[in-house]
């Protein structure tokens, strides 16, 4: 019998109705269309509704991932939440995702890894379905930042880059062949404040302060050329780890799918590997940067649009806040 893996049995996403516009953004700070379509290839973003939860984000795109894995909510038996903009700060978005599927025992793990907490999840939810310990693990990454982004001068190079959606996957063991050949996950805490968001926090006391809100520490804040540099360095190297761990050659691999945090960084990581453009598909210009939620999303797109099929070979990579990167080779 051949050995264990874990299959991607399903894939669903869902965004927020409300586009915004490059423009609108320009009305509520000084930016351009100009300027944050060169700088990032971003023309709009979703941004959801005041009221609306992660969770209310995270539901049509879980249902969706259910039907395609025909599989039904009671039978999950383990969720994994990627996210960086947790519903509330205890208990994690997890258990409130699990509320609202009707399950009222199984695991529920936040995991914040954030661009990368994808494939941190897909690692952590691939060793325990090799493992045996659980047999249909629901993985979400999920992230609203519009509630938390500074529409203001002083917040435009963060707010402008940043969108609300959620990728999810239904993930099961499977003996076929096909399903995760490898994930491999870094972090460098050195880097943490160059992408961080600073209170309110158990490391300040008093955790927030009136002038920290009056300075804006509880927005985002992002040192961008010193990440955009990292993020050049790193991806490179995470996807050559998930090449060369698989003896992988470009033409083995159908589809690149990258962290979508910018354009320009995928555009010269693609060149600088010899990855040819159509490899290589973006959601970026629609969604601008869903963090966790990146890259199930897209991974959703392809598969709906058949460009990643039954039998295609993926590699995956990230670079976000932690500093964190991380690849993966998936046979789907
Ligand atoms: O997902 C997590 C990982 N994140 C990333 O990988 C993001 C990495 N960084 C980046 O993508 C880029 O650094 C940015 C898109 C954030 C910024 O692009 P940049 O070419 O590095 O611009 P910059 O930060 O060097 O800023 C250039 C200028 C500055 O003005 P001065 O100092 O040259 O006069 C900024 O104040 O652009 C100004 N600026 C803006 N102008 C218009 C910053 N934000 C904006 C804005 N609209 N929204």
């Amino acid at each position: 019998m051949s050995q264990i893996r874990t299959r991607i049995a399903g894939t669903g996403m869902n965004v927020p109705e409300r586009v915004v516009t490059n423009d609108d953004l320009a009305q509520r700070m000084d930016t351009s269309d100009e300027w944050i379509t060169q700088r990032s290839g971003i023309k709009t973003r979703r941004h959801a509704d005041h009221g609306t939860t992660p969770t209310d984000i995270a539901l049509p795109a879980i249902e969706r991932a259910l039907e395609m894995a025909e599989t039904k909510k009671e039978d999950i038996d383990c969720i994994i939440a990627a996210t960086l903009s947790s519903q509330h700060y205890f208990p994690g978005t997890a258990f409130f995702v699990q509320r609202a599927l009707g399950h009222n025992s199984i695991p529920a793990i936040d995991l914040r890894a954030q661009c990368s907490g994808f494939l941190y999840g897909l690692q952590v939810a691939d060793s325990f379905i090799r493992a045996g310990t659980y047999k249909k693990i629901l993985l979400v990454g999920i992230e609203l930042h519009s509630h938390a982004l500074e529409f203001a001068d002083r917040g435009r190079d963060v707010a402008v880059l940043f969108g609300d959606g959620c990728g999810a996957a239904v993930l099961e063991p499977t003996t076929d062949g096909s399903g995760v050949l490898s994930v491999h996950l870094h972090s460098e805490g050195t880097h943490a404040e160059r992408l961080w968001l600073q209170v309110p926090a158990l490391g300040n006391d008093p955790c927030i302060t009136h002038q920290d809100l009056e300075e804006g520490r509880q927005y985002p804040k992002m040192d961008g050329r010193f990440v955009f540099k990292h993020a050049c360095t790193r991806l490179p190297e995470a996807i050559m780890e998930a090449m060369s761990t698989n003896e992988l050659t470009l033409d083995d691999v159908n589809v690149f799918f990258f962290h979508q945090a910018n354009l320009r960084i995928n555009e010269l990581v693609g060149k600088m590997m010899g990855i040819p453009a159509e490899k290589a598909p973006f959601n970026i210009d629609k969604y601008g940067n869903c963090s966790a939620a990146s890259i199930p999303m897209l991974l959703d797109e392809c598969v709906r649009d058949g460009r990643f099929k039954r039998g295609d070979l993926g590699v995956m990579a990230a670079f976000g806040s932690g500093f964190t990167w991380a690849s993966a080779a998936v046979r789907f």
